[in-house]
C-alpha cells in the first residue's frame, strides 16, 4: 500500500498503463497509445497520492518469480501454467484474512508491481466515507491468474480496516467484460448512464456504476 513514488515505480506503472491499454484494457486510453500520451495523466493521480487524497494499492511480486512465471507462460504445458498461478494467487498480502501493512512507504526492493489501482477520495466533506476505485490494471503478461480478483480483495480489505471506510465505488465502460468481473468481485451495478464513453467517432460506450458495500 502506498509504496514511495521513485521515478523508477513511476515510469513502470506507466510503461504498464500503456502496455494494458495497447492490449485492450479499459484504462482511460484507447489504443494505440504511448508512456508519453499516459504521462500527464498519470502525473495528477501521483500527484494525488502524494498529497494523500488517493491511496495506491499494488501486487507485487519478486523479480525472479517474475521471470519464472513469464517464461513459464510462454510455452509450457497447461498443467505446469496452472500450478504456477495457483502459486500467484497465495502470493503473500493477497490474502483476504492478511491484512494490509498500515506502515505507509516500504521501498519495494527486489519486488516488481504486477497489479495496481488507485483509490480516490471525494473532494466532497459529505462523500468521505467511501472512496472511488479507478485504473484497476493486471500486467498483461499475467491476466487472468486470479491476480485482478486479489487486487481487488485487497483493496476492499485496506479500504475497510485501515481507511475506516464504508463503501467503495467504481466505473466502467459497457462492452468490455469487465462488469462481469467486478460483478465476480462483490460489486453491484447502481447505475448507467447510456453512450457517455465515447471511445470512437461511431462507437460509444455505456458508463456503468457499480457499489460495494464493506
Ligand atoms: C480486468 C482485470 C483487472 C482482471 O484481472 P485478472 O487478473 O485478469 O482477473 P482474474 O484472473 O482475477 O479473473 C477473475 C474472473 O474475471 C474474469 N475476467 C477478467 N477480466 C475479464 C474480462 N475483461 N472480460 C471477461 N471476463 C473477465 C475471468 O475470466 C475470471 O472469471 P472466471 O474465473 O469465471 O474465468 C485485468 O484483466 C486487466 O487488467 N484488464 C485490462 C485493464 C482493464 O480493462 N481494467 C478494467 C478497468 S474498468
Amino acid at each position: 500500500m502506498n509504496p514511495p513514488l521513485t521515478d523508477d515505480l513511476r515510469d513502470h506503472l506507466i510503461d504498464m498503463w500503456a502496455r494494458v491499454t495497447n492490449d485492450g484494457g479499459s484504462v482511460g486510453f484507447v489504443p494505440p497509445v504511448t508512456a508519453a500520451d499516459i504521462r500527464p495523466t498519470a502525473a495528477r493521480s501521483f500527484e494525488k497520492v502524494r498529497q494523500g487524497t488517493d491511496a495506491l494499492v499494488c501486487l507485487t511480486m519478486p523479480t525472479e518469480t517474475e521471470k519464472t512465471c513469464k517464461s513459464l507462460r510462454n510455452g509450457a504445458p497447461l498443467e505446469t501454467r496452472q500450478n504456477a498461478q495457483n502459486d500467484l494467487v497465495h502470493i503473500p498480502g493477497t490474502d483476504p484474512d492478511n491484512r494490509p501493512a498500515t506502515s505507509p512507504s516500504v521501498p519495494l526492493t527486489g519486488e516488481r508491481v504486477v497489479a495496481w489501482l488507485l483509490l480516490a477520495e471525494s473532494e466532497s466533506l459529505l462523500r468521505r466515507h467511501w472512496r472511488t476505485v479507478y485504473r484497476v490494471q493486471v500486467d498483461p503478461d499475467f491476466q487472468g491468474a486470479g491476480l485482478g480478483t486479489a487486487l481487488m480483495a485487497a483493496a476492499a480489505s485496506y479500504a475497510k480496516e485501515t481507511l475506516g471506510l464504508e463503501a467503495l465505488t467504481l466505473m466502467t465502460r459497457s462492452g468490455t467484460g469487465a462488469e462481469r468481473f467486478y460483478k465476480r468481485c462483490g460489486y453491484r451495478e447502481v447505475g448507467r448512464i447510456p453512450g457517455a464513453i465515447r471511445v470512437a467517432p461511431h462507437d460509444s460506450r455505456d458508463e456503468v456504476h457499480f457499489w460495494l458495500d464493506l
